[in-house]
């Protein structure tokens, strides 16, 4: 069975979809057969990844039922799922935690990005207890201000929270123009190399983590 990697927040505008689409196009970069499962209907991960990777494998499920029945069939099809799940803690939400085998929840730097997220640990939560484990969780934190005094308090706060704590990616130009453009923040030249390498350095954090047995926090200081 395939890996199932979700992206959920009970917050908007985080960078789920932005996570999703490089996750995905990365995987498939790397040689393993991928799938984006957009789950969010607004459709935009899905829209994205077509004009930017038409190779991969699109799915959209927007329902409750449709994410338990289907997405366990595609995980036998696929090396990798990556699920792009809505803003909130829906119906949705809940069923794409009861198939996942790693929730990641991409988090902003503000106090209320923060407490959004702690309903959202809340949340994963409850479906490690329904599952007895799974899913794995854990932060990343985006839209990072290095020099601002939000960012270093929220970067204070984060290992608090519970879960680890990974990679995170700063507030850049290129991703907005990645999504503009319909492509890749690798694909932008040297405008993207910073994002580039700070997406890279997060997805290769990804595969150390599908091998941890436990979950030690790893939190990225700049
Ligand atoms: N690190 C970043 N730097 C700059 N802009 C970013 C960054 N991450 C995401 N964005 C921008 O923020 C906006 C929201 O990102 P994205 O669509 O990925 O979030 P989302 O959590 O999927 O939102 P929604 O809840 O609406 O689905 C987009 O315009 C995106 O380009
Ligand atoms: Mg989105």
């Amino acid at each position: 069975m395939g890996r199932i990697i979700a992206l959920t927040n009970s917050k908007g505008g985080v960078g789920k979809s932005t996570v999703a689409v490089h996750l995905a196009a990365w995987c498939a970069g790397q040689g393993r057969s991928t799938a984006l499962v957009d789950a969010d209907a607004q459709g935009a991960s899905s829209q994205w990844l077509h004009e930017a990777a038409p190779d991969i494998a699109l799915f959209r499920l927007q329902t409750p039922d449709e994410i338990l029945d289907q997405v366990p069939q595609l995980a036998a099809q696929f090396d990798v799922l990556v699920i792009d799940g809505p803003a909130g803690l829906s119906e949705v939400t809940r069923a794409v935690l009861l198939v996942a085998h790693l929730a990641l929840l991409p988090c902003g730097p503000s106090v209320l990005d923060l407490r959004a997220v702690q309903e959202a640990i809340r949340v994963v939560g409850q479906a490690q207890r329904i599952r007895g484990g799974p899913p794995q969780a854990a932060l990343v934190p985006n839209k990072l201000q290095v020099q601002y005094r939000l960012t270093q308090e929220f970067l204070a706060a984060v290992p608090t929270l519970g879960v680890p704590v990974l990679s995170g990616l700063r507030l850049r130009q290129a991703y907005a123009d990645a999504v503009g453009q319909g492509t890749l923040v690798w694909r932008l030249g040297p405008r993207g190399l910073a994002a580039t390498e700070e997406l890279s350095r997060l997805f290769e954090e990804l595969s150390l983590h599908e091998h941890e047995t436990h979950d030690e926090p790893s939190v990225a200081n700049e």
